[in-house]
């Protein structure tokens, strides 16, 4: 990838004086695990127990270490192989070796640009037939399987090949919040389950069950988008959108009926859980398809890293924290370990403090790293916004991310650049 195709230089200048300055990563907010290891279900609720204030990264899960905030040096073209005066020594580890071989390789890809432009028009398809899928389904016949099973083969394939696809689902819609919600679980699921090596023709249907799971909603949107907290029998009518989803499947006319009565099956099941703690059948393990338990993970995922009309988004890192933690108690292992896989510690969209001391936004994950994105920086070390610059981590080992970051703490320095980063996240139809 040529990063410089972006920012116009291959060199960035340090910002070494705040980053020295910088007080230690805060500790790791997130609770453990809810008493009695129960799994809640829903992530309207799931959600509700994480705290939205910053998070360390020096607890990561997954036996992964954290990223050294390394002291900052001078970037070149190269990584430096000299270390500033004053630093200990540092030869180039085999494994910094084998990142920088792999970030060569990926010198002779698409650029970032062309990547970009290619995964905002597919999102835009996506998000598109979200909305006539939502808009139609309550008539009663809606031909739409084949549009849609086709866009999910096109999403499966540029998934493949332009991890700049799943920076765009971190995009919501104001309007009404499921349609970017279901575009964004299709485009995830997909990518867990390429990560979990499915068959092109199953992907694109996992792709298809996704972008239908919450069609059983329309029936209760007025109680999904209150902006204050569900009752118990508020939430039991909202359990019952996950069998109302699969009966509407039936409505869809152009469908192979042995395909229909998988895909209704697999619908009625994203809300099951491995622990039998789900709805509404209080399946477990192997009784779930495996389908619905990719598409069951995406769901939590995106619907915590999202906002929602009750409360702000979490950040993108403490979702997949949570995941992880609930990793073999309701999310079967191999399915929350296609998510890490997908969308790494530091998923697309995530807001990250540099060792540098720079504001940066991740844009897309490094294919075999959890913790070395590429990332586009925003803000300098004193909070001031620089002309947007892509950086490959993997190319510049000696810089880390230290933690990650939310937008209050970047309102509290910058209010002006924190609001146009919110409304960034909109998703507007040029
Ligand atoms: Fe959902």
């Amino acid at each position: 990838m040529r990063f410089s195709d972006l920012s116009g230089r291959k060199t960035r200048e340090d910002k070494p004086k705040a980053a020295a300055a910088k007080p230690a990563p805060a500790p790791d907010p997130v609770p453990p695990p809810a008493a009695g290891g129960a799994v809640p279900s829903e992530p309207l609720r799931e959600e509700a127990r994480l705290p939205s204030a910053q998070t360390s990264a020096d607890q990561l899960p997954g036996g992964q270490a954290k990223p050294s905030a390394a002291p900052p040096v001078p970037r070149s073209a190269e990584p430096p192989e000299a270390v500033p005066a004053g630093s200990a020594p540092r030869v180039r580890t085999r494994r910094e070796q084998q990142r920088k071989d792999e970030a060569s390789a990926r010198g002779n890809q698409r650029p970032f640009r062309e990547l970009d432009a290619e995964a905002r028009e597919i999102y835009s398809k996506n998000l598109s037939l979200a909305g006539e899928l939502f808009g139609q389904i309550d008539q009663p016949y809606v031909e739409k399987y084949e549009k849609i099973i086709r866009l999910a083969e096109l999403t499966s394939r540029t998934l493949v090949e332009n991890p700049a696809l799943l920076n765009y689902a971190a995009h919501a819609t104001a309007g009404n919040y499921l349609h970017a919600h279901s575009a964004n679980a299709a485009i995830i699921s997909q990518a867990m389950g390429l990560a979990l090596n499915l068959e092109p023709g199953e992907a694109a249907f996992l792709g298809f069950c996704a972008l239908a799971h919450d069609i059983g909603m329309t029936g209760c949107l007025e109680l999904a988008n209150r902006g204050d907290r569900l009752t118990d029998e508020e939430f039991s009518v909202i359990t019952l959108h996950a069998d109302a989803g699969a009966d509407k499947v039936d409505r869809i006319i152009d469908m192979d009926y042995k395909v229909k009565e998988r895909a209704m099956k697999i619908i009625s099941q994203v809300h099951e859980r491995i622990d039998s703690s789900g709805y509404p059948r209080r399946l477990a393990g192997g009784e779930i398809d495996i389908l619905a338990q990719l598409i069951g993970v995406a769901d939590v995922y995106e619907a915590m890293s999202h906002p929602r009309p009750r409360r702000e988004a979490y950040h993108p890192h403490n979702a997949v924290k949570h995941l992880i933690d609930k990793e073999g108690r309701g999310f079967d292992s191999k399915i929350v370990k296609a998510l890490m896989a997908t969308v790494t510690l530091y998923p697309p969209g995530s807001l990250v403090a540099l060792s540098t001391g720079e504001t940066a936004r991740v844009v897309m994950a490094n294919k075999g790293s959890l913790t070395w994105p590429v990332v586009e920086v925003l803000l300098d070390a004193n909070y001031e916004p620089v002309q947007p610059q892509l950086i490959d981590l993997m190319e510049y080992p000696l810089t880390a991310v230290e933690r990650i970051v939310n937008l209050e703490e970047i309102s509290r320095k910058n209010h002006k650049f924190a609001a146009k980063l919110e409304l960034a996240r909109w998703w507007v139809e040029w």
